[in-house]
């Protein structure tokens, strides 16, 4: 992917940090799932009162890609304000990789211009894929 590409994806996850809905935890985090076909699908964490049904900003643009009609992940960008920048948790590797292969690439971002980069394969070796167990 251009480093242009890659400027525009780091800059449509910052620009949507501030949406995030992160009262309880005050941790904003905002991920862009760009998908094989190039297009690109932004999620805000979403926290909620009943604090097990907050929901992590991954799983929110998962979620975007599949409404959006896409099913293969190219590439995750993660922002968020801690340094090192965060990576995401374990349920989301989960569940960015039933739509990734393990050469998946995982960017992870902060403010500061701190960047952490890995593969979904690293972070999430022999993961548990239903389709490949049959
Ligand atoms: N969070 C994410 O959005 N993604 C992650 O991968 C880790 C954690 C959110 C969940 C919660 O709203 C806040 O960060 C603090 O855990």
């Amino acid at each position: 992917m251009p480093n242009l590409r890659l400027d525009s994806i780091r800059t449509l996850a910052k620009e949507h940090l501030a949406n995030a809905y992160a009262p309880y935890s005050r941790f904003r985090v905002s991920a862009v799932v760009v998908a094989k076909s190039g297009r690109a699908y932004v999620g805000v964490n979403v926290e909620n009162g009943a604090y097990p049904l907050s929901r992590c900003a991954e799983q929110i643009a998962v979620g975007a890609m599949i409404t959006g009609g896409d099913r293969e992940i190219e590439l995750v960008l993660i922002h968020s304000t801690s340094s090192p920048p965060a990576a995401p948790c374990g349920a989301c590797r989960q569940v960015i990789s039933e739509f990734a292969s393990p050469e998946t690439r995982i960017i992870c971002v902060n403010d500061a211009g701190e960047e952490r980069r890995f593969t979904i394969g690293e972070l999430l070796p022999a993961t548990f894929k239903l389709n490949e167990q049959q």
